[in-house]
């Protein structure tokens, strides 16, 4: 039977990740500030806190000094060691695992805010609809990790497509996911980092549908301005528009 793990990111993938969220993190930050200053308002000593999928751990570094009291405990969960967990690990505790096992790895009811930022479109399984399906099984399971007036806060992509609003996502997964060394150095030439391993970006359309079948309601919606397209994205891709870095703040729902 095939392997359906979600596909860990490589080597290239890691280095560029580790710089950009380095270069990053205060804006990611600015992003919750609403959110972050009611906490730093009230206290904020016992919070526990996951950043999921929180890579080289500097958002997470950015947290901790919002929350310097080591009452406030910072989880990185990531399935990739970065050379920074080392250098941090007396302020962050980072767990080297899978999304996929979060319910396994914490108890019900365990954290006050959860962070995803720019990572459930790494969720990437052997198929596209494998893939969105195993994107709502984590979100179910952030919801059974999440205590009941805990916030999980994502910051991701709005790829939404000409054709039908799934359109580009499927394309862009069908063109990242092929092995083949000469097309993916092509991909990768043309910026697409995830070229040779996948990437299953949502349109805003699914990203909602998401969070409404796993247990979520919205409580805060910024968007992104939308990026001005290059022509072979325009041409090969179908995308109606794309924003980056909308950050989406949501509720558990009651009962
Ligand atoms: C684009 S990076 C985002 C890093 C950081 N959160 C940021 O905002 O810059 C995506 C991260 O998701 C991680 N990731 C991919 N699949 C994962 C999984 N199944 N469980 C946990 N982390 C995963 C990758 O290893 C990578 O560090």
């Amino acid at each position: 039977m095939k392997n359906d793990n979600i596909k860990t990111i490589n080597a290239h993938q890691q280095q560029i990740y580790d710089l950009f969220e380095r270069e990053t993190a205060a804006e990611l930050l600015k992003g919750y500030r609403d959110t972050l200053n009611n906490l730093i308002g009230g206290g904020g000593k016992s919070l526990k806190i996951l950043d999921l999928g929180g890579g080289a751990g500097h958002f997470a570094m950015s947290l901790r000094s919002c929350f310097p009291d080591k009452r406030c405990e910072i989880f990185v969960l990531d399935t990739t060691q970065y050379g920074t967990w080392t250098k941090n690990a007396d302020k962050i505790t980072f767990v080297k695992d899978s999304a996929e096992n979060l319910s396994k790895l914490f108890a019900e009811e365990t954290f006050d805010l959860i962070f995803a930022n720019r990572v459930f479109h790494h969720f990437v399984k052997s198929s596209w609809s494998k893939s969105f399906r195993g994107m709502a099984d984590i979100m179910k399971q952030v919801a059974f990790i999440l205590k009941k007036n805990g916030l999980f806060c994502v910051t991701d992509h709005f790829f939404n497509g000409r054709l039908h609003h799934t359109s580009t996502s499927k394309i862009i997964y069908a063109l990242t996911s092929i092995k083949l060394k000469p097309i993916a150095m092509l991909f990768r030439k043309l910026e697409a980092h995830t070229a040779g391993i996948g990437v299953c970006f949502l349109s805003k359309k699914m990203w909602l549908h998401l969070f409404s079948q796993t247990g979520f309601i919205i409580e805060a919606l910024k968007e992104s301005p939308n990026r001005k397209l290059k022509w072979y994205e325009d041409l090969f891709l179908f995308i109606k528009n794309h924003s980056g870095d909308n950050v989406i703040i949501l509720q558990k729902k009651a009962g």
